[in-house]
Parts: C-alpha cells; sequence; structure tokens
C-alpha cells in the first residue's frame, strides 16, 4: 500500500462516499448510514460492527465494513469491500481486509465469512490472498483468524 494512505474509521460525513461506490440510489445513502449507526442490520447481525476508509491524502479511496453475525455458524461477516476505481491495483483491498480482520479479532470473533460472486475473479483473489478459503460458490471462509495470524 502507498506510504500515503491512511485506514481511518467510517464517520457519518462518509455516508455519501460510501453509498457512492455501490449502485442503490438515494435510499443507498439511509441504509449506509444506518448500518454505521446500528439502526439498519443485515440478515442475522448481531450490533457490533465496524466501518473503516482508506484515504489516499485528502481523497477517499475505498471501505469496507464487517459485523458480528450467526449467518451459517458464522461469527463475523465481512459486508462489504469496495475499492473507487481510480485506486484499484495498489494494494488497498489488502490494507482494508487486514484493518477489518484486526477488528473482528480484537472482539473475539474468530469464524468470519464474506459473499463473493463467482464471476468476481478480483473480489475471489484478495479475499483468498488474505486467507479465507471457499465454503460454497457464494461464500468464502475465514475458519479461525488465530490461526491465519499465528
Ligand atoms: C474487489 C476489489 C475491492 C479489489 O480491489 P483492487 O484494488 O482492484 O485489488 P487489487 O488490485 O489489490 O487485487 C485485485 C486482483 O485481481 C486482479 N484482477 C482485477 N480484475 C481482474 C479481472 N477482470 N480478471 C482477472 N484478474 C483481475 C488484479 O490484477 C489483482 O491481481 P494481482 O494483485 O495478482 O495483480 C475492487 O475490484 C472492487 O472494489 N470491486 C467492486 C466491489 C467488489 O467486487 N467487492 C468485493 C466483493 S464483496
Amino acid at each position: 500500500m502507498h506510504p500515503k494512505t491512511l485506514i481511518l474509521p467510517a464517520q457519518p460525513e462518509d455516508t455519501q462516499f460510501l453509498a457512492s461506490l455501490r449502485s442503490g440510489g438515494y435510499q443507498l445513502e439511509q441504509t449506509m448510514l444506518g448500518y454505521l449507526e446500528g439502526s439498519y442490520s443485515p440478515r442475522f447481525a448481531q450490533g457490533d460492527r465496524a466501518v473503516f476508509v482508506a484515504w489516499f491524502e485528502t481523497q477517499r479511496a475505498g471501505y469496507v465494513a464487517g459485523h458480528r453475525t450467526t449467518r451459517f455458524g458464522c461469527e463475523g461477516e465481512l459486508q462489504w469491500l469496495n475499492v473507487a476505481e481510480a485506486f484499484r491495483g495498489k494494494g488497498v483491498a489488502d490494507a482494508l481486509i487486514q484493518r477489518v480482520l484486526d477488528w473482528f479479532l480484537s472482539n473475539s470473533i474468530f469464524k468470519v465469512c464474506v459473499n463473493v460472486d463467482p464471476d468476481n475473479i478480483a473480489g475471489r483473489k484478495v479475499y483468498f490472498r488474505n486467507g479465507a478459503s471457499e465454503l460454497d460458490s457464494h461464500w468464502l471462509i475465514w475458519l479461525d483468524l488465530r490461526k491465519k495470524q499465528s
């Protein structure tokens, strides 16, 4: 990752940026803010969640989001990972994944799932590169983050 890239916890004022990297229109901003503040929960989500934004100097480059869950017997779910097109191929995705995996670990969340389309070559590549394995055609899993870190 470029040394000028910083990973910081998301703030309410990041909401527009969070929504801008996904499709879904105006309601999406409400959803992203709700996720950030805890008033919107994806299926099976529990209270704890984290969103981190990657900054390159004064520009937002991407973000990652994750929460505690009971889905598939997992303890955590990586909900979103998005890097703005202009910042792809620079290691931003790796840095964001590592940051949210650290958050899971520090919250004693060791078994983590992520939904990724089988055709999403870049997405699958970054998750595999960061220690995930295949659960089924649409889901990848970190079976025990403690083992990955050791
Ligand atoms: C997935 C995503 C976060 C990766 O970010 P990134 O900055 O492009 O990540 P990187 O460049 O570090 O790694 C992507 C890898 O996939 C490769 N890649 C990208 N597009 C590809 C394609 N169409 N075919 C083959 N390989 C591809 C890149 O070459 C790179 O591999 P390398 O490091 O071996 O060269 C970004 O592409 C993105 O935001 N996509 C849209 C949202 C998404 O799909 N999120 C993940 C699913 S939740």
